[in-house]
């Protein structure tokens, strides 16, 4: 299977594309300049702990220009596909620059942060941050679903994370940044979820087997690239639980809201999906 055929049509994903603009008009959008007070950070108020959770989540969100990448590598927007395939490419490409905003802002936030509350100077975080984003990173998925899936879990188990870690930092200004990400997260999350439920619609079973190959092999972004990561996921784990397998209940949801009635693949899939959380 390749990608192109995999597609829903056009007016699926203008649809989903549409739905997640209206939910984000930018007068309820923020930005680093004006939505938080610098001056009055402070990671004095902080453990250590969460300190480490802090320069954790500035590293896998700085990785930014690597996750905007894939979007245009496997859903490109020029004449390296057919014109219909260009059309939905096109369409997504909506989609996919306004949530790269939002996302660079979560970059610019928290070192933004790392800076004003005195964890670290500018220039060495920049120079720091660059090891880890210079590295590559690819999602080698086969099937279209497979990259709205994986977000859709990513994007949830990120979500989750910040509203927990916000629940318990000392310094109130990291706990309104955190809220501003968690947020955004959230419509990143509803996102996904809409497409890949369109996907279980318009091709059934046929999209079973890609899904369960997303949550067999799911790993967070750079786990397989960055140093030291298992060590440092599970140190700040005990500040806040960060275990993504804890989305994968949301993902079936996605999946029982979008089929009427569960096939024998699909109830198979959601088997194997309930394996995975007790498991982890
Ligand atoms: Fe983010
Ligand atoms: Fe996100």
């Amino acid at each position: 299977m390749d990608i192109e055929s995999g597609l829903i049509p056009v007016g699926d994903i203008a649809e989903a594309v549409d739905g997640f603009l209206a939910a984000s008009p930018a007068a309820r959008g923020w930005d680093v300049e004006t939505a938080v007070d610098w001056s009055r950070a402070d990671a004095g108020l902080l453990s250590e702990g969460q300190r480490s959770a802090v320069e954790f989540i500035t590293l896998i969100e700085d990785h930014l220009p690597g996750y905007f990448e894939v979007y245009h590598r496997y859903f490109p927007v020029d004449d390296s596909v057919d014109a219909r395939t260009f059309v939905h490419n096109r369409e997504l490409y909506h989609f996919t620059v306004r949530w790269a905003l939002e996302e660079d802002t979560h970059a610019r936030a928290l070192t933004r942060y790392q800076q004003a509350s005195g964890m670290a100077e500018r220039d060495a975080l920049r120079t720091a941050l660059a090891v880890e984003g210079r590295r590559p990173f690819d999602l080698p998925y086969e099937h279209p679903v497979q990259f709205f899936a994986y977000a859709l879990v990513q994007e949830k188990a990120t979500q989750m994370y910040y509203q927990q870690l916000r629940d318990v930092v000392g310094d109130p200004v990291l706990a309104t940044v955190l809220s501003r990400l968690a947020r955004d997260e959230a419509r990143h999350f509803s996102f996904m979820a809409d497409v890949v439920g369109r996907y279980l619609r318009v091709h059934g079973d046929a999209v079973v087997e890609p899904i369960r190959d997303v949550v067999a092999h799911f790993r967070m972004p750079l786990a397989d690239t960055m140093r030291g990561y298992w060590r440092w996921a599970l140190k700040i784990a005990d500040v806040a639980e960060y275990d993504h397998t804890e989305a994968y209940e949301h993902l079936v949801k996605v999946i029982d809201r979008a089929v009427d009635a569960r096939t024998d693949q699909v109830d198979e899939l959601v088997r194997f999906i309930d394996q995975c959380r007790i498991v982890a």
